[in-house]
């Protein structure tokens, strides 16, 4: 079984759908850090995310691979486990650049559909439902307002001992969500038959009892 989870930054995907993982023994893919591991070659590599030409012209150097530890999905770029290292700010704003290149895109279309094919998965995204598993038994559309999503993802970094700023991470996840939407590959976008959950005013356990439900439903 596959169940796809889309939705803006911040609004509990990950948090959810590892929850789920487990509650259903299923294996969780975190696609964006599939994103974030190419994002972050081309941080080393000082390549501009915004030169397209270059950014196209790399991605045959890049070598993304998934595996997983204890049920810990560990992302490995060109052999190097970089987990721990691809959720700063500067990762995730040149994430969400280069991830609007068909060329990045394509280079980790094989990986999602593999795994996918060879395992019962909850896979989380931007255009899981809509384009990488479009026969998936289950699709939700996972948004909040982004009052809450800032807001969660404040406490996440400070958890962290980041410092950061909640207007800088509303602004950055605004920008983020306009950059999502609007590309013209594979933008964010729910699924004409996904499930529309909105989490503001859910607790992560009713999130997470909604979607088992749905899930043990078309089991
Ligand atoms: O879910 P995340 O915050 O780790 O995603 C980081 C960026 O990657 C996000 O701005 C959009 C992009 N992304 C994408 O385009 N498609 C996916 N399936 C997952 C992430």
């Amino acid at each position: 079984m596959n169940i796809a989870i889309d939705g803006p930054a911040g609004a509990g995907k990950s948090t959810i759908a590892r929850l789920l993982a487990k509650k259903l023994g299923f294996i969780y893919v975190d696609t964006g850090a599939l994103y974030r591991c190419m994002a972050l070659y081309y941080i080393r590599n000082n390549i501009d995310g915004s030169d397209a030409e270059k950014v196209a012209k790399c991605v045959d150097c890049i070598e993304v691979n998934l595996n997983y530890q204890n049920g810990a999905q560990h992302v490995f770029l060109n052999g190097e486990d970089v987990t721990d290292l691809i959720r700063t700010p500067k990762v995730s704003s040149m994430t969400s650049n280069v991830a609007v290149y068909p060329a990045v895109r394509e280079r980790l279309l094989d990986t999602q559909r593999n795994i996918a094919s060879e395992n019962d998965v909850i896979m989380d995204g931007r255009d899981i439902g809509t384009n990488i598993l479009p026969d998936a038994e289950l699709k939700i559309y996972l948004t909040a307002s982004i009052d809450s999503r800032a807001d969660r993802r404040y406490k996440e970094l400070a958890q962290k001992g980041e410092d950061v700023n909640i207007d800088d991470i509303k602004a950055d996840i605004a920008e983020r969500d306009e950059r999502d939407k609007n590309r013209k590959t594979a933008p964010l976008r729910m699924a004409e038959d996904a499930v529309y959950v909105d989490s503001s005013d859910m607790s992560i356990d009713e999130v997470v009892e909604h979607i088992f439900n749905l899930a043990k439903a078309r089991q």
